[in-house]
């Protein structure tokens, strides 16, 4: 199968804090900077593999540091490491003082989806080719990444096997 190349799946989104993304602390809301993530992750994602895919699982975002409505928000993906179907997508998310210029990395996640053929089944993804120095190292870790997460699919289930489907009124 084609392979290709990380850089070939590579989105940038860049958006201003308007105050209805903002919580209590007038800050970026956590939620709204959640679905960025996966919106630009999934872009990254379809583009690697040119199928419909779906989001099997979102590692920790790990909001590093508030974003205020005085910040741009920029986001950066791509994939980083593919299994058979599943790809891995990295997202950066990198705030910006718009009046000092000054930068910090403040979140960073991975995600994991899936490509999907005409009967919604996985199906086999291209390889992907790291090439800079970031995709080599993402490339490389990504192994026990994979690992760590399949243990953890196989805790989710035995766990939503035990837990409930009754509402309170049932
Ligand atoms: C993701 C999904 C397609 C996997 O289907 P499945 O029949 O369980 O498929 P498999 O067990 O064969 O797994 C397929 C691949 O997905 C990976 N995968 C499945 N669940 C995963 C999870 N929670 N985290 C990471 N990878 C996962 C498997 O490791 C496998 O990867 P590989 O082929 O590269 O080795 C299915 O669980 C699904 O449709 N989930 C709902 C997705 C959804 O609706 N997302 C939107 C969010 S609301």
């Amino acid at each position: 199968m084609e392979k290709r190349y990380s850089r070939e799946s590579r989105c940038y989104k860049t958006s201003r804090v308007f105050p209805p993304d903002v919580n209590n602390h007038n800050t970026l809301f956590g939620g709204k900077l959640m679905a960025y993530i996966d919106d630009i992750a999934s872009i990254a994602a379809t583009k690697h593999c040119r199928r419909p895919v779906v989001t099997a699982s979102t590692d920790s975002v790990d909001f590093l540091h508030p974003i205020r409505p005085s910040d741009s928000v920029s986001l950066e993906s791509f994939v980083t490491w593919t299994g058979r179907t599943s790809v891995e997508v990295f997202v950066k998310v990198i705030k910006e003082d718009l009046l000092s210029g000054e930068r910090t990395v403040a979140a960073t996640s991975f995600l994991t989806f899936v490509a999907l053929d005409e009967n919604r089944k996985p199906i086999p993804v291209p390889d992907v080719i790291p090439e800079s120095e970031e995709e080599l190292k993402l490339f490389e870790t990504a192994p026990g990444r994979a690992e760590m997460r399949k243990r953890r699919r196989d805790e989710s289930k035995r766990f939503a096997g035990f837990l409930s489907v009754n509402q309170p009124w049932d």
